[in-house]
């Protein structure tokens, strides 16, 4: 199954919101792989933002997520990485709709609560970063059989 990887960033950790984000998580039927919580130090961050290097927010940012705890997840599901993406919505709260992440819980176009990999190669790079391969589980859920339908072959 494909792997994305989700930082709730420290707003969203200082605001109180980790249990109501992961559980929408959940409540989908992306599995937890791997969670933790941590301070990113300034190191870790510019790696996992080098993309960003020279914007102008890229300043700002890499305060933002340097300045608090962070919460880091993998999830698991068919299709994760555009799933997680489509239930963050897009990058400004501003902008995002009614029912997405960004879109409920927030209005600023910085402190926008969440990271999710943007393409399947990013989420193994970036999974990298903040795991080592055995703190990645390897477990089904009792419910998998209900998740999908597995008998034909494919996974749908
Ligand atoms: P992320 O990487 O954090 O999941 O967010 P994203 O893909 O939706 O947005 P991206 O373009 O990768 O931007 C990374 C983060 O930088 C901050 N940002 N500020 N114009 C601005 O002031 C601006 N643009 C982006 C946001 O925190 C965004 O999530
Ligand atoms: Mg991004």
């Amino acid at each position: 199954m494909e792997r994305t990887l989700i930082i709730l960033k420290p707003d969203a950790v200082h605001r109180g919101l980790i249990g109501r984000i992961l559980a929408r998580f959940e409540e989908k039927g992306l599995q937890l792989a791997a969670l933790k919580m941590a301070r990113i130090d300034r190191a870790v961050a510019e790696r996992h933002y080098a993309p960003h290097k020279g914007k102008d927010f890229y300043e700002p940012l890499i305060r933002f997520i340097t300045g608090g705890p962070a919460v880091f997840a993998v999830l698991e599901g068919k299709g994760a990485v555009a799933v997680a993406r489509k239930m963050m919505g897009p990058t400004f709260g501003s902008a995002a709709e009614p029912g997405t992440i960004r879109g409920d819980f927030g209005v600023s176009n910085r402190f926008n609560l969440i990271h999710g990999s943007d393409s399947p190669e990013a989420a193994e790079a970036e999974i990298a970063i903040f795991f080592r391969p055995e703190e990645l589980v390897d477990w089904q859920p009792a419910a998998m059989v209900w998740l999908y339908d597995f008998s034909t072959g494919d996974v749908v």
